[in-house]
């Protein structure tokens, strides 16, 4: 009889009852089996609307309690990614945890350290890679559409963003501001785009213009502008360690005509974007503009759920390894530090010399 993974998901707000579960429901191969969560509303909303059968205020007991568990979500916030994703892979469980990684890339090694301590996969849901135009490009790209590719641009940016509910502007809570939160989809995406080479180094400025003084265009905000110590706007360059090279911008609030999330990946034959779905090239001395004629119907999030249970059912490689998506938190990370200092900053031995461009 073919494997059914049981499936137990910790923390069952958002993005848990709006695209986990639902991705898990809409598979035959998986059965939900328990959830946890500390707020009594989410419990009663999982198991009334989302048909849990067995819910828990604490993850430490539904593991206890359901030692046949085979796979977790982890949606809590950002704080509370790495010790539930450690005390699940301890379990024996492989774990999808939400982006960002975890707060910062110590936490992140950590859980990438327990995942192999354990010899479970640890997935990150970077669900922005299964959307069918990143997987078009990403097809074409790797068919050599682009030639060499040596840059790419990352963009993440909202004139009027910030959220107002949750803890999405204490530092604390949530590792950062716009970087962490919508950033890293356009970072992952760029990064996986052109094959996930290491980076190097990085420099990056980071600005607060707007969440410690909302201005009077901004309507209905509701956080304490007195304890807003993320970003709302950030700049990166980050060196890779094939001389590729990146540019990430990202904010919740900044002075621009609308809001844009879109990577540009530039090869030495030819260049594409994300949105529109397109690639620029040249044929026979004549400048060219391609796109894909029709494209599948798929929902990101329900698509990474899908491709992760056919990974661990059928032994193929894990669609969004933590192990790569830890590259992400290090450059986050070397931005912080960089704007901190004033200086760009290296996260691996600088390559000797540069080769010919
Ligand atoms: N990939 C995406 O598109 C996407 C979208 C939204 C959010 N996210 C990520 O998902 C995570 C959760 O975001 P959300 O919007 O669902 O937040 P949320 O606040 O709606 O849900 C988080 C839930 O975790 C629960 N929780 C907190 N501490 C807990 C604990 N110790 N044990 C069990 N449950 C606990 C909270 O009570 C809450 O119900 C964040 O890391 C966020 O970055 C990803």
């Amino acid at each position: 009889m073919a494997k059914i993974l049981k499936v137990g998901v910790i923390g069952l707000g958002g993005i848990a009852r709006g695209a986990h579960i639902p991705g898990y429901k809409a598979l035959d191969n998986v059965t939900l089996v328990a959830g946890a969560d500390v707020d009594p509303k989410a419990r009663k909303a999982a198991r009334e609307e989302c048909g849990i059968p067995d819910v828990y205020d604490s993850y430490a007991e539904m593991l206890e309690k359901h030692p046949d568990l085979d796979l977790v979500s982890v949606c809590t916030g950002n704080r509370m990614h790495k010790d539930p994703t450690i005390a699940a892979l301890k379990a024996g469980c492989h774990v999808l945890v939400e982006k960002p990684i975890a707060m910062n890339a110590q936490d992140g090694q950590a859980m990438v350290d327990a995942a192999k301590k354990y010899g479970r996969r640890l997935m990150v849901g970077v669900n922005c890679r299964f959307d069918a135009k990143s997987q078009a490009l990403k097809r074409l790209i790797d068919d050599g559409a682009l030639g060499e590719v040596y840059a790419a641009k990352a963009i993440a940016t909202r004139r009027r963003g910030i959220p107002s509910w949750g803890v999405f502007s204490q530092k604390a809570e949530s590792g950062g501001g716009p970087l962490i939160d919508i950033g890293v989809h356009c970072l992952d995406l760029a990064m996986y785009l052109m094959g996930y080479p290491k980076p190097v180094a990085v420099s990056g400025a980071t600005y607060a213009k707007f969440g410690k003084r909302p201005p009077e265009d901004m309507i209905d905000w509701r956080w304490n502008p007195r304890k807003f110590d993320v970003e709302d706007y950030a700049s990166a360059f980050v060196r890779l360690e094939n001389h590729a090279c990146l540019t990430l911008e990202a904010s919740w609030a900044s002075n621009i005509d609308h809001d844009v999330f879109n990577v540009e990946i530039l090869g030495d034959k030819g260049g594409c974007t994300w949105n529109p779905c397109k690639l620029y090239s040249s044929r026979a001395g004549v400048l060219i503009n391609l796109e894909p004629v029709r494209m599948p119907e798929v929902r990101s999030h329900s698509e990474e759920i899908r491709l992760y249970v056919d990974a661990i059912l059928n032994d193929k490689e894990t669609p969004a390894p933590a192990e790569q998506v830890l590259e992400t938190q290090r450059i986050l990370d070397g931005i912080y530090a960089s704007s901190e200092k004033n200086q760009e900053v290296w996260l691996r031995k600088p390559p000797a010399t540069r080769k010919k461009r």
